[in-house]
């Protein structure tokens, strides 16, 4: 990577971003395509803290930084495409997609309830050393708003947040777009599901590329990772019914026995989205009938939750 990188970062800053992390608190993270908001990928309360900040209106997935192939392999079922791509790759601005070692110690809302992990080894010199020390996967979205620019420089990072975002400065990234990203479930090739700098042409030399029109998953859907209950989700239930659980929001409950999970009862959007898939799950059962959902504010990391739930009721049928 370019000679331009300050090429480390001093042990008393090392610790300060390995406290916070460990803290469960953000940090913007340089990587040679863009800089991240990164937390740590195992805290649920963490990567929900960057779902509030980001204030993205959907949970989309998010990739998971390691700084080696060895850290990889702990998240994914590990494969030949992987290894061949890895080798040659990383460290670099390439995301593979893989199915989810299980049970996972990942965050649940990092993966959007999904059964399959984006993973890169970012080849920013800094980046690296972080990720190195801390020794777990690192959850990171571009460090923007929903909707507007990744950031390159440290100070487009902090002018998006302000200065209550500790970030670490490591010059201008080199590449400046964001990660090829690749999906390496299948047998018979790759699929790309982002472009990037590391190009189709590259990708060709080494592994098999194919259309995601040839692989059995068509529906843009399932590519974005839809966790959907095998039994019926209810929405905004002000009451429940016989053989129902519920899912609940704030203090006041409706009346009955039932089985309850509390999103959060102190009402708390970002603890509720911290919550949401490991809830769903756990109350996934065919002993239960059916899930209701109580009303979740429309309002901050209230919508990225709304979004699912309707996912997960099946009251959405295109990907927004
Ligand atoms: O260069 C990058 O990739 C930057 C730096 C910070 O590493 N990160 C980044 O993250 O661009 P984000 O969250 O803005 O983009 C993640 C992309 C999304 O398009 C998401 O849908 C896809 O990766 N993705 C993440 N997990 C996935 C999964 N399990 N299956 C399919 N796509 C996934
Ligand atoms: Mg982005």
């Amino acid at each position: 990577m370019s000679a331009t990188y300050p090429q480390s970062i001093d042990s008393e800053h090392e610790e300060q971003v390995l406290s916070l992390w460990n803290s469960g608190e953000l940090v913007g993270l340089p990587t040679e395509t863009v800089y991240g908001l990164s937390a740590d990928a195992q805290n649920d309360l963490a990567v929900a803290k960057i779902y509030s900040v980001k204030s993205r209106p959907q949970f989309n997935p998010l990739i998971i930084h390691v700084a080696s192939i060895d850290v990889a392999k702990k998240y994914a079922r590990w494969n030949a495409h992987a290894e061949t791509l890895a080798r040659k790759f990383w460290p670099g601005p390439l995301t593979i997609v893989l199915p989810t070692e299980e049970p996972t110690a990942l965050s649940t809302l990092a993966l959007a309830g999904g059964n399959t992990v984006a993973l890169r080894a970012p080849a920013h010199p800094i980046a690296h050393q972080l990720l190195k020390k801390f020794g777990r996967g690192i959850a990171a979205p571009s460090a923007n708003k929903s909707g507007r620019v990744s950031p390159t420089t440290a100070e487009h990072v902090r002018e998006e947040f302000g200065d209550t975002l500790y970030v670490v400065d490591g010059g201008a990234c080199d590449v400046g777009i964001e990660s090829t990203v690749i999906d390496a479930t299948y047998e018979k090739g790759i699929v790309i599901l982002r472009s990037g700098i590391i190009t189709r042409a590259m990708l060709e030399k080494i592994v098999p590329v194919i259309d995601a029109v040839e692989t059995t998953i068509k529906s843009p859907g399932m590519l974005l990772n839809h966790y959907a209950p095998s039994i019926p989700v209810r929405l905004d239930a002000k009451t429940v019914e016989a053989g129902e659980a519920l899912l609940a929001f704030g203090a006041n409950l409706p009346a009955g026995t039932y089985p309850v999970l509390n999103l959060s009862s102190a009402a708390d959007l970002t603890e509720a989205a911290a919550n949401l898939f490991a809830y769903l799950r756990r109350l996934d059962t065919p002993s239960h009938r059916g899930i209701a959902v109580m009303p979740i504010p429309n309002e901050g990391v209230g919508e990225a939750i709304n979004d699912r739930l309707c996912r997960a009721a099946n009251q959405v049928t295109t990907v927004g």
